[in-house]
């Protein structure tokens, strides 16, 4: 995972986030708040249309997934249940001497705070042995702040997902394999972030959790679960198949909003690091200046959060699925022993590895197939989870470019252009009457605008030189720029009224194109 790094890349895309108002440091007059980052103009505009494309994509054009969006603060039980407050956390190490605070695993390759020209590992001092560090924040409800009180900032959008799942399911017709979806903040108390806006203290997820049936209800319909294979969904797909689909289908995602896909990664996470009830994870990284890092991960989690919320809440997390009970009763005995065993095994390995003591355990797993057979279980879950703001900086870096260009002049100089997907660009076309002190020009221009803004983000500009006005939103990464003038005014005769200069951002090229014709033209490509 060790790349070479570009830092030189990497420090103009963050003067660039700053001079064109894409990223901004938290409370900078303050002096700013480390691992807080702040959206300007430009950049709000592209996260939200990120945000947008994802609700749309995932929620609104698929029939199996249904959209929440909860609060961030929740029952703190809920961060036991799913182990947050007891090993969400890091090892954390103070250095004796300076005082300054590494994560242990990452002691290598970070900058010493308080000698940032040194590396964590080359600070003289004697360093305290690794302590586990919670990451989650915590503040209190109420006025009272006791322990009693404590409530947490949620570390992830998932939980809210699977203590809502029983609603969800209730209210909106769905059954497996189905899925739910959040985009929201989430709060980890990063011991060192880093990576400009990569890895932050406040962050947006957006998540999905995909319900799905257990093997053992797939081989009871289906007969068999057929294996992983690309292509449209099928019922006798298994755990396997869906994990495949999923980040087959992440990874496509990216493409369409304009990451190449020589930059995207796939990483099977080795077994060592995958979580105890973990069955695969992939995570899809990507070429930052600073190295391939995740920009999403693809979990196969089994049933194990719905079954941990069931046992803390004692609020069954069963759904019932005739499909499967009708099938169960038509296979002969052996089959049905053989599946219903199968079911009561992985029910007890569960239990017994969430610290249910055997007799218990063994009791609870029997209770478990003899519902099973009736048609009951608790769905497994694949889980794509991906973080906005370092697909952001994923596409920021991929947008960034220069290139010599020759000016009208014939002086060449260095274009800075941001070429985004016209999908995501934050603002999608420049209006510009080609001369300020023309009313006939400016009027028009405005006109221009009006039609064109209640279909998408446009920016007027009337300030400087025609190419400035480019260059300008060059930088901004406008795939489309206007101009109006005299041809379009009637000055040069009826066959160029009402037509105006439509200018590329990446090829530079111009063309011709009547008003009437721009928003058909403009909005297939930028929705
Ligand atoms: N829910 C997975 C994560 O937040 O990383």
């Amino acid at each position: 995972m060790a790349e070479p790094k570009n830092t030189e890349l990497m420090e103009k895309i963050v003067s660039l986030c700053k001079r064109r108002g894409f990223v901004f440091q938290s409370s900078e007059i303050y002096g700013g708040i480390n691992g807080f980052w702040d959206y300007g103009p430009l950049g709000a505009e592209l996260k939200r249309n990120v945000k947008e494309a994802w609700w749309r994509d995932i929620v609104q054009n698929r029939e199996d997934v249904e959209g929440l969006d909860a609060t961030i603060i929740m029952h703190p039980t809920v961060w036991k249940a799913s182990g947050h407050v007891d090993t969400f956390t890091d090892p954390m190490v103070d250095c004796k001497t300076c005082k300054a605070r590494f994560r242990a695993d990452q002691m290598c390759d970070t900058p010493c705070p308080k000698k940032p020209s040194k590396k964590a590992t080359e600070c003289e001092g004697e360093k305290t042995e690794p302590r586990a560090f919670n990451l989650m924040f915590t503040t209190h409800v109420g006025p009272v702040k006791d322990d009693a009180n404590v409530a947490y900032l949620r570390p992830e959008t998932a939980q809210a997902i699977f203590v809502q799942f029983k609603n969800v399911f209730e209210t909106s017709r769905q059954k497996p394999p189905f899925g739910i979806a959040q985009i929201g903040k989430a709060f980890r108390n990063e011991v060192t972030p880093r990576n400009f806006t990569f890895r932050s203290r406040e962050f947006e997820q957006m998540e999905i959790e995909f319900f799905i049936k257990p093997d053992e209800a797939i081989r009871a319909i289906s007969g068999a679960v057929s294996a992983p294979a690309s292509g449209e969904p099928r019922e006798d797909w298994g755990w396997e198949a869906w994990h495949k689909y999923w980040f087959e289908s992440r990874v496509a995602w990216y493409e369409s909003i304009g990451l190449n896909r020589d930059s995207l990664h796939i990483r099977w996470q080795e077994q060592d690091e995958l979580a105890h009830y973990a069955r695969a994870t992939v995570d899809i990284e990507f070429d930052f200046p600073f190295g391939q890092q995740e920009l999403e991960g693809i979990a196969a989690r089994s049933d194990y959060d719905l079954s941990q919320h069931q046992k803390v809440s004692g609020k069954s997390q069963t759904i019932f699925d005739d499909e499967l009970r009708q099938a169960l009763s038509k296979l002969d005995e052996g089959q049905r022993a053989e599946l219903v065993d199968s079911y009561k095994a992985a029910r007890l390995k569960y239990l017994l590895s969430s610290g249910v003591e055997q007799e218990l355990a063994e009791k609870s797993a029997e209770a478990d197939g003899a519902g099973f057979l009736k048609g009951n279980y608790v769905p497994h879950v694949i889980e794509p989870s991906a973080g906005v703001d370092r697909l952001i900086l994923a596409l920021i870096c991929t947008a960034y470019d220069e290139e010599k260009v020759v000016d009208e002049k014939g002086k060449e100089e260095v274009r800075t252009v941001m070429r985004f997907h016209p999908r995501i660009a934050p603002i999608k076309v420049g209006v510009f009457p080609l001369l300020k002190n023309k009313p006939e020009l400016v009027a028009k221009a405005r006109e221009v605008k009006k039609l064109l803004q209640d279909h998408m983000p446009v920016f007027y500009d009337e300030a400087g030189a025609i190419g400035r006005r480019y260059r300008r939103q060059d930088e901004a990464g406008t795939p489309f720029c206007l101009t109006i003038d005299f041809d379009t005014i009637g000055e040069n005769g009826e066959e160029t009224a009402d037509t105006v200069t439509l200018r590329h951002r990446d090829s530079m090229k111009q063309e011709r194109v009547r008003i009437s014709d721009l928003v058909g033209m403009l909005l297939p490509q930028v929705r």
